[in-house]
């Protein structure tokens, strides 16, 4: 299996990149220029192209004879950073291949997710502050999501809840919708969000799927397992 990792020098990149040399699978990371030293513990491991992750013809090139694409979205600055990217990965990968993308849950695919108040709020000042500063533009991302999917491509939009670091859990759990019970717990593992991408590669369930994931130890995961927690 050969695939390529779109923005493997971040944080989630570098997890999804160890997951997947974990697994034997030959990887192409694509990272800008400046970040290149961030994959030095891979760089005899991995081929690295750098460049901005949204540059069609640098993309092209990454993802050619890939079986899957993990491509981290992110809406950095306000000239369609994330939706610029996505949209290279879906006109150039080859016909065939899985693609999986990383958001948040403020990403909805149909309109059903149920969100809190104070999520509502925040991602509305959040997302005001950071546009006005230029620094990000969430509508972008939002705008990457639509294309995907609107694509006939084998699409997964994996929807990240908060995060922390620390060591494995196992593989998140996932449902449609946010609002949904067994989400609750609203945190996961990065390191666990990685494993759920490079997992959905060779999960064909979740072709057309936008999960929405927390960690599988959380308290709503395990009431919703049936586990009681102390
Ligand atoms: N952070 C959260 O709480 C959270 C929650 C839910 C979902 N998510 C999703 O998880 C994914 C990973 O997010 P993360 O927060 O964990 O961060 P991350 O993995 O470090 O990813 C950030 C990416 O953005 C790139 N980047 C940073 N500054 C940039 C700039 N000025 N211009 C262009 N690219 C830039 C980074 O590349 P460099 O290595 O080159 O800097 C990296 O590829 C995203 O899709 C995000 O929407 C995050």
């Amino acid at each position: 299996m050969k695939i390529c990792i779109v923005g493997a020098s971040g944080k989630l990149g570098k997890y999804m990149v160890q997951h997947a040399l974990d697994r034997g699978y030959e990887v192409v990371g694509v990272c800008r220029e400046k970040s290149v030293p961030k994959l030095d513990a891979f760089k005899d491991r991995i081929t690295i192209l750098p460049g901005p992750t949204n540059d069609r013809e640098l993309i092209q090139k990454a993802v050619q004879g890939c079986d899957g694409v993990l491509t981290v979205l992110a809406p950095w600055g306000v000239h369609d950073y994330a939706s610029g990217t996505a949209q290279a990965v879906l006109d150039y990968a080859q016909p065939g291949a899985r693609l999986i993308f990383s958001c948040g849950w403020h990403i909805t695919r149909d309109g059903q997710d149920v969100y809190s108040t104070l999520f509502k709020v925040l991602v509305a000042i959040i997302g005001f502050i950071v546009r006005l500063v230029r620094l990000v533009d969430l509508n972008d991302q939002v705008e990457a999501c639509r294309r995907i999917f609107d694509s006939d491509t084998r699409w997964t939009v994996v929807r990240g809840s908060d995060l922390e670091e620390g060591p494995s859990q196992g593989l998140p759990v996932w449902s449609h919708h946010v609002g949904d019970p067994i989400l609750k717990s609203n945190l996961t593992r990065r390191i666990d969000f990685a494993l759920f991408m490079v997992e959905a590669l060779t999960n064909d369930d979740l072709i057309h799927e936008a999960p929405a994931i927390v960690g599988c130890k959380t308290a709503s995961a395990l009431e919703h397992a049936g586990v009681t927690v102390q």
